[in-house]
């Protein structure tokens, strides 16, 4: 049996993308494995979800002595060192250099719970709540794309899913149902993504 890809994911708080995951993997509906789950925030749930699931889980602090590229550059020389396919940014809320995406090209994945060129950043699904208020949207969305350099929140789709914003809807029921879409998007693409790396590599 071939190795199954390997995934290093990256946290900075709750990792319910990161459970997704990890709850795919488990059951075989994403054939590949998490070998390592990195968080730059000590109290960050995915490290419990990461160690519950038996999966390596770190909280990889920046130095006060550190410059952010040097930082960047020391996580870039761990997460080489766990050999992975991809690097995983499942609310990862720090902003990467070269320093760092320079080691893994095309194969960093950002999720984000917005469509392509719109609410970049933090609070995305709040912003788009209050857009919906103002009656400047009547939708928002989730999107999976790569990172090819510092661009917040921007780089080349590899999915997208619309999000519809009721009436009804409070921000906590708007938030809910962006995060459940989120669940499924990540995981769909990236099974066809490692589907697609094995059908390359024939
Ligand atoms: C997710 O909604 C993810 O899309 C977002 O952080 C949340 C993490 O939730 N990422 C960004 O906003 C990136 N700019 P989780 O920790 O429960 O997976």
């Amino acid at each position: 049996m071939p190795a199954l890809p390997r995934l290093v994911v990256l946290i900075s708080g709750n990792g319910s993308n990161l459970q997704a995951i990890l709850n795919a993997c488990a059951s075989g509906e994403l054939p590949a494995s998490v070998v390592c789950v990195i968080s730059n925030k000590a109290d960050a749930y995915g490290l419990v979800r990461a160690k519950n699931a038996g999966v390596e889980a770190i909280h990889f602090a920046k130095l006060a002595t550190e410059t952010r590229q040097e930082y960047d550059q020391r996580l870039a020389d761990y997460v080489t060192n766990k050999q992975p396919d991809y690097i995983i940014l499942a609310g990862w809320m720090r902003i990467l250099s070269s320093a760092f995406l320079s080691s893994f090209p095309n194969k960093v994945i950002n999720l984000h719970p917005a469509l392509p060129d719109t609410f970049p950043g933090t609070h995305a699904i709040e912003r788009a709540f209050e857009a919906y208020q103002r009656g400047e949207i009547d939708h928002t969305g989730v999107m999976v794309h790569i990172v090819p350099d510092e661009g917040v929140d921007n780089g080349p789709v590899l999915a997208t899913e619309v999000v519809l914003i009721d009436k009804e809807d409070t921000l906590e029921t708007l938030e809910a149902r962006v995060h459940q879409t989120e669940h499924v998007l990540l995981v769909n693409t990236l099974r066809k993504i490692l589907e697609e790396k094995v059908t390359r590599s024939y």
